[in-house]
């Protein structure tokens, strides 16, 4: 597919000083992890993550949920970045000031080379104890299809990811507030756009004269007040976007 790139997205990355770009699980979607909203193939239209992603249901059935987050740890152990994800390692170079904010758990961001990453959901290959709240690597072997136990306090393990109800890590949220208030571009790419607070990021960063674009072959409620949208794969766009911009640069103008 080729991606028409709009020349003034590429003139305001061209003059920014701040890009932020927010993903969401779009982003990953052509590593091989499936999105949690799309009709078919999104997590949600199989499971229910009341059953999954919630404190009760941690209370109530630790082995269900830790088995759960066994087979998707799996998923992005296997999963690799894309063209996508280097796409933004390259954008982080180029620009003066760049926040990367992710509500995914996969860690794809940091193995394709991005430095610093705001994971306002945590993240699903980190381990840590429901009781004492310590973080974890190693722990005693649990019975097959049994959730491990903590080897300080005995408690549940789970992973370290913000469930739903949970109240997202304190210092990421408002790191991203931060980023979102001072952009002036931020890049909305592979989300839904219906989860808070991360939702509200790019109407604060509009609000704040902020360029916003969407990256996302779908429509989203962000869509109407967007000033550029792609309608095409993070994996297709962001590369062509990114290009776009190194021939835009002036000749020897650096980034940070
Ligand atoms: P969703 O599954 O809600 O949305 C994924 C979005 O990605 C949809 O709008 C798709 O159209 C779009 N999409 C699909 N393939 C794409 C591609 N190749 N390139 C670009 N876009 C693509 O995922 P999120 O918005 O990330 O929270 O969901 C937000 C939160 O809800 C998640 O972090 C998770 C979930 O429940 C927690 O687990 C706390």
């Amino acid at each position: 597919m080729l991606v028409e790139i709009p020349e003034g997205l590429v003139r305001a990355l061209v003059d920014a000083e701040h890009v932020a770009v927010l993903t969401g699980a779009g982003m990953s979607a052509e590593s091989g992890i499936p999105t949690f909203r799309d009709p078919q193939t999104g997590l949600w239209s199989r499971y229910r993550p009341e059953e999954l992603a919630t404190p009760e249901a941690l209370r109530r059935n630790p082995d269900l949920v830790w088995s759960w987050y066994a087979w998707r740890r799996e998923k992005v152990r296997q999963a690799r970045p894309h063209a996508g994800h280097r796409a933004l390692v390259r954008l982080e170079g180029l620009v003066p000031r760049f926040t990367l904010i992710t509500q995914n758990v996969d860690g794809l961001h940091q193995r394709a080379g991005s430095r610093e990453v705001i994971e306002l959901h945590g993240n699903i290959l980190r381990t840590r104890c429901a009781d004492c709240g310590r973080q974890v690597q190693d722990w005693p072997p649990a019975p097959e299809g049994r959730a491990p136990r903590c080897p300080h306090c005995g408690g549940v393990l789970r992973p370290d990811v913000v469930f739903f109800g949970e109240p997202l890590p304190e210092g990421a949220l408002q790191r991203a507030w931060q980023a979102a208030a001072s952009c002036d571009v931020m890049l909305v790419v592979g989300t839904s756009a219906v989860v808070e607070p991360a939702a509200s990021l790019p109407r604060l960063a509009y609000m704040r004269g902020a360029v916003v674009a969407e990256i996302n072959p779908q429509r989203t409620p962000l869509s109407d007040l967007v000033h550029y949208r792609l309608p095409a794969p993070a994996g297709e766009a962001l590369p062509a976007l990114v290009a776009a911009l190194e021939a835009a640069r002036k000749p020897g103008s650096v980034g940070r």
